[in-house]
């Protein structure tokens, strides 16, 4: 295992990080006994950062992490997230009462004293306006309920505002070979101010580990049925809000370009590791066989340039008419 340094906190995080989202809830059912095992099992590869968020399975995966923080010495850094408890997004709702308010409840569920790392939730666009809200946060931070804090952004608008905050030491984005937008736009300017890059959704929600077809089912209460058209939450968080058979026509292609004796998943992490500019890809993963081959990306050799020739062709030809204008 890599690792590199996040924004100015002084950690150095592992390049392959843990997202702990499928753990809590909303994809389809998950054991608890098997996400431990898959977060245990992440540990021992080396991974020593975990993301998170009050809303996933309501404290479930928060609490899993305490647990799994519990029977270990090693240091695991938790990042977590607060703001989609608003029943309705607004700037207002993001208000002093309410983040304090979250923040208590996320601790509870951390069993620890100050969160390591919290991130606005993905909030409106217009809350970057706000700069009383960053001041909210730099009071909790004051009074030790907070170490650091950044955002998760929907938006490589928003992440270029956010980091017009000297405090925010993270900005998380969708970013992977379905969205290549950050890598034009974004990663360079988060270099410059030396902003941590969490990049989520690394596997298109599972397409891009190459398992998929046109007939997979999935349960009522996995988002890759319920949110495929963006009934529930933002589109571009199922599927990198790429249609579901074009990016399979896709993934055949990417299929193509894959060396010798890796799996696709760590093909696609480890082409988002090609990036200077990203702290860490945090993949999701209920299982440890997962979490295992995830890792693997982080000690392969560097891709061709072919490779990433490949890549990026795919995603013009394909891809980008499709997401480019939307996020
Ligand atoms: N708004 C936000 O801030 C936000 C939104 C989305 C995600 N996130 C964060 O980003 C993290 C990662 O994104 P994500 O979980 O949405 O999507 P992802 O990492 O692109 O895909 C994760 C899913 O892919 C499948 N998978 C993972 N590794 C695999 C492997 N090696 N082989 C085959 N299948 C594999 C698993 O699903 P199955 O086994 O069920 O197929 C897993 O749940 C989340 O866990 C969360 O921490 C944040």
């Amino acid at each position: 295992m890599h690792y590199r340094q996040l924004g100015r906190t002084g950690w150095k995080v592992s390049d392959i990080s843990f997202g702990a989202w499928a753990i809590g809830g909303g994809w389809g059912s998950a054991s608890d006994h098997e996400s431990l095992a898959a977060l245990h099992r992440a540990v021992e590869c080396g991974v020593n950062f975990i993301d998170t968020a009050d809303v996933y399975g309501d404290g479930r995966s928060e609490r899993l992490i305490a647990q799994l923080k519990k029977n270990r010495r090693d240091e695991v850094i938790v990042a977590t997230k607060a703001g989609r408890r608003l029943p309705r997004q607004s700037v207002e709702g993001y208000s002093r009462q309410n983040l304090t308010a979250w923040v208590e409840d996320s601790l509870r569920n951390l069993s620890t004293d100050a969160v390591d790392l919290l991130q606005l939730h993905c909030p409106p666009t217009a809350l970057y306006d706000h700069a009383e809200v960053f001041g909210m946060l730099d009071d909790l931070v004051e009074a030790g309920k907070l170490r650091y804090y950044g955002v998760s952004v929907e938006k490589v608008d928003e992440a270029l505002k956010a980091i017009e905050y000297p405090e925010v030491q993270s900005v998380q984005i969708i970013f992977n070979c379905f969205r290549q937008r950050p890598a034009d736009r974004f990663l360079d300017q988060a270099k410059i101010k030396r902003v941590g890059v969490l990049a989520r959704v690394p596997l298109a929600s599972g397409l891009l580990s190459g398992k998929l077809r046109a007939d997979t089912r999935f349960a009522a209460d996995d988002h890759r049925n319920f949110n495929r058209h963006g009934e529930a939450f933002d589109v571009g968080e199922t599927f990198s809000g790429v249609d579901y058979n074009v990016a399979l026509e896709a993934v055949e292609q990417i299929r193509g370009l894959l060396p010798p004796g890796i799996s696709m998943s760590q093909f696609a992490l480890r082409w988002i590791l090609m990036f200077e500019g990203v702290t860490c890809a945090i993949p999701g993963a209920k299982l440890p066989h997962q979490v295992n081959d995830n890792c693997g990306a982080s000690d392969l050799p560097p891709l061709s340039a072919e490779a990433m020739a490949g890549v990026r062709r795919i995603y013009e030809e394909r891809i980008a008419a499709l997401v480019e204008h939307r996020w």
